[in-house]
């Protein structure tokens, strides 16, 4: 894993555990904190023994309160453009990536941060947890992708409320809306519930999974056919020794073994 200052990386048995460890700031995203997102991922990407991976915060109060502050402050006309692309960049390779991205939300996902666990294929969450898009309270709007992926999670109504009053909402609410897909007691357990979920999928042919990562994204791409990358990428998987392996083992009554070949 390349070197983080800002993030704890450790992996265990396929899966890779990232925490935003900026605990005293709450684990706001600063410039160097998503840099080194960038860089793990292009190595999540390019890795064989990392199989999916697990993102929460440290410490129990906050996942990511933000972007950092005190850097928007200092943002002008001339690179605002570019600090709103390169957090969308980097949460689209979170997105896009071909293997599992759980986020474990462990109390406030503001701002940057509930922008970057909508960006992960499915969020848990601790009952504590709080979601918002508060960033009207400081003059500007959601530049993480936040107002494109939260209208798609929970529809365009109440996107609209909750970027236009910042208001947070907590774990049970954010689950009615469709934004959280588990919540647990703790953190210890909403990480079980992520591994769990993950070990179930570690058990399916990679080659698949990637796939239903790239149709599931191409619904949100405007001039894509999403019917036709579902085509093409049905067409890859049966081109693949996993789909071989699956449909003999069914027929000869026995479990599959995937290669991701
Ligand atoms: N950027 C930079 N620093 C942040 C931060 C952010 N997004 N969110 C919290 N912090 C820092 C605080 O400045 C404080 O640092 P300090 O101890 O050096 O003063 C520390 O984290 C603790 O935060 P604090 O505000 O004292 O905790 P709280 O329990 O009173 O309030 C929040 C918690 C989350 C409600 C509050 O911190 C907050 O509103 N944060 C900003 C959320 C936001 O607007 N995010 C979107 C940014 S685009």
């Amino acid at each position: 894993m390349p070197d983080s200052k800002n993030i704890l990386s450790e992996e265990k048995l396929g899966i890779l555990y990232l925490t935003i460890n900026r605990e005293s700031k709450l684990n706001a995203l600063n410039f160097a904190t998503l840099s080194e997102i960038r860089e793990i991922f292009t190595e999540v990407s390019d890795n064989k023994d990392i199989k999916a991976v697990i993102i929460t915060g440290s410490g129990d109060k906050a996942f990511i309160a933000g972007a950092d502050i005190s850097e928007i402050a200092e943002i002008n006309e001339l690179n605002a453009r570019k600090f709103s692309e390169n957090g969308q960049e980097i949460f689209s390779m979170i997105e896009n990536c071909h293997k599992p991205v759980i986020a474990v939300v462990n109390g406030f996902a503001l701002g940057g941060g509930c922008e970057l666990a909508m960006a992960c294929h499915m969020r848990i969450a601790v009952s504590s947890a709080k979601f918002g898009q508060p960033e009207v309270n400081l003059g500007i709007i959601p530049g993480y992708g936040g107002t494109q992926r939260l209208t798609y999670l929970i529809g365009r109504g109440k996107a609209n409320e909750l970027m236009m009053t910042g208001d947070m909402i907590g774990a049970d609410e954010a689950k009615s809306l469709g934004l959280v897909n588990h919540i647990l007691p703790t953190k210890e357990e909403a990480i079980s519930k992520a591994e769990e979920i993950i070990r179930k999928i570690m058990s399916k042919a990679p080659l698949a999974i990637g796939m239903i990562v790239d149709c599931v994204n191409s619904v949100f791409v405007q001039d894509e056919d999403g019917y036709q990358t579902e085509a093409n990428s049905f067409a890859r998987c049966v081109k693949s020794g996993d789909y071989k392996e699956g449909t003999s083992a069914f027929l000869e009554k026995r479990k599959p073994i995937f290669k991701g070949e």
